[in-house]
């Protein structure tokens, strides 16, 4: 995770970032510090990576790099905006000791599309992440990769269409369908026969933004309806307040990189 200190909305990327409304960015830390402690609650270990001036979406720290067994894919922005934050994650990297690491030649905004779901690299694009992109990790990361196509500008990454419940080699997800072209409705009908789907209400406050650890899954705190969904298939949501980073197109999800171990 990277602390939101220098968070603003001051360029527009993204149909969510309206640079004329007003952002507090002291709310925003307080939040993200209230996700990070959840996190560390529920047991988990959270690494932070320093804040850099002028780079006001690199609390977003999803769009990081893609860590699989080691492996590490590093990112490409798409805009010239987020571009140099590529450099400073890469540094955290290295000097924390992954020594596997490539950085890509395509235009790669790590997990914000791509998501592991343990036996499968899902890959997103349509408007962030270039399709050349998912040829590219196949190859470093040595991970089957299944291309997916976004359709709706408000859902511009795959995690704030799609996010995994459960790993392994019957993974389970949770999506909102109508972000998806209709093949890749298809693919992902035939691949996650028992996803739970989510409906327009659940994706309008970024709700498939979600986190889960296999049991408790963080989301945002207006994600009420998936939220119901979610406790009767067994999970334990988790609702947070991320109403400052959704400012910027940002929730539980893009704020946290996962370093997969396997
Ligand atoms: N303002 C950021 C952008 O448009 C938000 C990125 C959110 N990250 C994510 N993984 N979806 O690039």
């Amino acid at each position: 995770m990277c602390p939101p200190e220098y968070f603003t909305v001051e360029y527009s990327i993204n149909p969510w970032m309206d640079p004329d409304t007003p952002v507090d960015t002291e709310l925003a830390m307080s939040q993200w510090q209230q996700l990070r402690d959840i996190y560390l609650r529920l047991g988990h270990t959270v690494d932070v990576v320093p804040a850099q001036p002028g780079l006001p979406d690199m609390v977003f720290a999803a769009n990081s790099g893609t860590v699989i067994a080691g492996k590490v894919l590093g990112a490409r922005f798409r805009t010239d905006e987020r571009a140099p934050e590529a450099e400073h994650f890469r540094r955290w990297f290295s000097t924390n000791g992954y020594r596997d690491l490539v950085m890509p030649s395509s235009v790669n905004e790590a997990e914000g599309d791509f998501a592991w779901t343990g036996s499968l690299l899902l890959a997103g694009s349509g408007f962030r992440t270039d399709p050349g992109a998912h040829p590219e990790a196949q190859e470093v990361l040595g991970v089957p990769v299944v291309s997916l196509k976004l359709v709706d500008p408000r859902y511009y990454h795959l995690d704030t269409a799609l996010f995994v419940l459960n790993k392994g080699e019957h993974p389970r997800v949770a999506y909102y369908p109508e972000a998806f072209s209709a093949g890749s409705q298809q693919v992902l009908r035939r691949l996650f026969p028992d996803a739970v789907i989510a409906d327009a209400a659940d994706a309008e406050c970024l709700g498939l933004n979600g986190v889960s650890d296999g049991r408790n899954v963080v989301l945002p705190r207006e994600a009420t309806g998936l939220a119901r969904s979610l406790e009767k298939r067994g999970y334990e949501p988790v609702l947070t307040d991320v109403s400052e980073l959704r400012k910027s197109g940002g929730g539980p999800k893009c704020c946290t990189m996962e370093l997969h171990a396997e």
